[in-house]
């Protein structure tokens, strides 16, 4: 009887906690998300205290401000704040010419660990404000018909270009 009882209690807490964990990660933002362009994420670079930070990873902004001991001024990854760092992210590196967005030439396995970074720390760590206009927007600043928002079901893209 009492293992019957630490079973169900076991089986309670574990689905709580698996909930809890789905919730994280698959939680869609209810806050309007917004399309920037390179001068609007570089004027959150971290450099003016109390100010948002925001980084943009495969072109989705997020909002990193509680990771500001990572990305705030003079912090080890302020490099990657203001911008869209996704070559840095998937090759772990922070020199000068790996930020920016280009994917060109990463390997599979930088393609891989940009994903799983992608995934299990900013998506399920800090929320999302918006889109890089480059993702968005096909070369001619028309909407790219083929752009899918993360976990932005309601997002809709006006044509005010
Ligand atoms: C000596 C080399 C490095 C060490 C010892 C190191 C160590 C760490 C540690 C301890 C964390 C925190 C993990 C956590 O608390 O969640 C972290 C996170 C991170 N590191 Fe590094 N790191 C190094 C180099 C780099 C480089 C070169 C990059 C270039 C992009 C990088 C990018 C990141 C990112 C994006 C995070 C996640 C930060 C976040 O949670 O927002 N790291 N690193």
């Amino acid at each position: 009887m009492a293992t019957a009882r630490i079973c169900v209690l076991l089986v309670v807490v574990l689905s709580a906690t698996l909930a809890e964990d789905f919730k994280l990660k698959h939680k869609p933002s209810t806050e309007a998300v917004r399309l920037f362009t390179e001068e609007e994420l570089r004027r959150h670079d971290g450099s003016a205290e109390g100010h948002p930070i925001y980084m943009a990873v495969k072109g989705v902004v997020f909002d990193v401000t509680k990771g500001k001991e990572f990305y705030g001024r003079g912090a080890p990854y302020n490099a990657l704040a203001g911008k869209d760092a996704t070559r840095a992210v998937a090759k772990m590196s922070l020199d000068p010419a790996d930020l920016t967005a280009d994917p060109t030439g990463l390997t599979e396995e930088q393609l891989e660990s940009l994903d799983r970074v992608f995934e299990e720390t900013y998506k399920r760590k800090y929320p999302i404000v918006g889109y890089t206009a480059a993702r968005v927007l096909s070369d001619d600043g028309r909407p790219n018909a083929a752009f899918r928002p993360e976990d932005q079901p309601q997002f809709q893209i006006k044509d005010e270009f």
